[in-house]
């Protein structure tokens, strides 16, 4: 009785007339979902190469819209559904992604022009209002055209105290070939160092600004941009920590855009009055002794947080206090293609996936804000897994010929690291000494 009745409706979903009528329209369902996931980059003066402002552009670009959605390639958000839930999210939900396909698969119809949005407006600059201090690349630089091109920038600061921000926002010189940018606060001089050996504005910097990850790390990573990104200020009781005389760096990434111009990126910082409650620590989960070995296209390399040696203490620290974990920014490079981080039981269960990115991409990394922290209770443990393709099959694979690839900072060295903004008052009482 049932198989009648399923062939008569397959055949009906397959009719020409079924498409028509019932399919998604572009005025009705589909502008409202490019307008929220595509537009943040798809506009004028923006990242994307192109912009998708009406009916007609869509209409053009919907072989490429097609294939670029069912890849899963657009929008680049990375961390995969159910593995955290971030602020500012512009992944597609399932409904969405299967709505914009079955547009373009029904022949683009427009659907009631009535429903045409308004215009998008234009950016305002300091989307949180006008920061409290506005600090910019000393001088411009003008990247190379069609190069990947990491550079790093020392930026002074005129505090005459350590200061505690609520929020940093940036702001790219030239939004059509800045793609990413990476801040750090430098309290050795590192930066000038790096800086007086090349000659051109900054110095070239792929793995990072060249500060030694260790202790010295938990307070130097201050935040990042990516397009698509906005600022978001942290709860009051909150602050990123920069330190009296630290200079900034800011390492910027410009991709290989078809045309060049000056770039004076800048930043705005959105300052606490006085030291808040509790300070961000960013602490590095990482594994500095692998080697993949070249033709291994699936080489897995894993880390736990604490390190055996400090659990016992972490697990007394947890019993006071459970830490709370309000951002993640996992980075590997090249070779990398999946990033895994979890928080388990000290048998290795999982108890809260943390973030999952199963087709990493160099090009689209950044941090990730939680909406609610993550916590970190006695007996729990943090699990990074890093999966690298150190074979021909990888087509960024630097190394031709293949070669074993270990840490380092180089394009052609690799990482398996996540950074983890925490806090807690019990943490800072116990490392706030070591490091200060
Ligand atoms: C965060 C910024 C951002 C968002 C959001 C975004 N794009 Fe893109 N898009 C880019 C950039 C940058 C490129 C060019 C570089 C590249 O291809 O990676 C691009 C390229 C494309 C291309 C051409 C790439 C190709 O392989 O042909 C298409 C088509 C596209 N985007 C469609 C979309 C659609 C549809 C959405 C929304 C569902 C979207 N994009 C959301 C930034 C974005």
């Amino acid at each position: 009785m049932q198989k009648p009745l399923f062939v008569s409706t397959a055949l009906l979903l397959a009719s020409p007339l079924f498409a028509y009528q019932d399919a998604p329209k572009y005025y009705d369902n589909v502008a409202p979902i490019l307008r929220d996931k595509c537009e943040i980059c798809h506009r004028e003066n923006d990242v994307a190469p192109f912009a998708l402002p009406d009916y007609d552009t869509a209409v053009t670009y919907s072989p490429d819209i097609q294939r670029v959605v069912s890849t899963g390639k657009m929008p680049p958000w990375k961390p995969v559904a159910g593995h955290g839930d971030f602020k500012g999210s512009f992944a597609l939900t399932e409904d969405e992604r299967k709505l914009i396909l079955a547009w373009v698969e029904a022949g683009t119809p427009a659907g009631d022009e009535g429903k045409k949005l308004p215009p998008l407006e234009n950016k305002s600059e300091w989307s949180l209002g006008y920061p409290d201090r506005v600090l910019s690349m000393l001088q411009s630089y003008e990247p190379p055209v069609g190069q990947d091109v990491y550079r790093c920038f020392v930026i002074p600061t005129d505090f005459d105290q350590t200061r505690y921000v609520k929020a940093i926002d940036y702001l790219p010189g030239d939004r059509g070939i800045v793609h990413h940018v990476l801040l750090y606060a430098d309290t050795q001089g590192i930066g000038d160092k790096l800086d007086a050996e090349d000659p051109e504005p900054g110095y070239s910097c792929f793995g990072g600004p060249g500060i030694d990850i260790g202790l010295s790390t938990l307070k130097s990573l201050l935040g990042g941009w990516a397009p698509g990104q906005r600022a978001h200020l942290l709860p009051d009781d909150l602050g990123i920590e920069i330190p009296k005389g630290a200079k900034l760096i800011m390492q910027v990434h410009y991709f290989p855009a078809s045309r060049t111009a000056p770039d004076q990126t800048r930043i705005g910082l959105y300052l606490h009055e006085s030291k808040p409650k509790n300070t961000m620590f960013m602490v590095p989960v990482l594994n500095q002794s692998f080697e993949i070995p070249p033709g291994d296209a699936a080489h897995q390399v894993n880390e736990t947080f604490p390190p055996a040696g400090l659990s016992t203490l972490f697990d007394v620290l947890h019993l006071l206090e459970p830490t709370k974990i309000a951002t993640v920014y996992p980075h590997m490079h090249l070779l990398g293609t999946q990033i895994k981080v979890d928080i388990t039981d000290r048998r290795g269960e999982v108890i809260t996936p943390l973030i999952y990115i199963d087709q990493w991409d160099f090009k689209w990394q950044g941090s990730y804000d939680y909406i609610e922290p993550q916590l970190l209770k006695s007996g729990n443990r943090v699990r990074l897994s890093c999966t690298y393709n150190n074979s021909e099959s990888n087509i960024y694979n630097p190394n031709n010929p293949l070669i074993p690839v270990r840490w380092g900072e180089k394009t052609t060295d690799e990482m398996c690291l996540v950074f983890m903004g925490v806090y807690s008052s019990a943490l800072e009482n116990a490392i706030g000494g070591l490091i200060n």
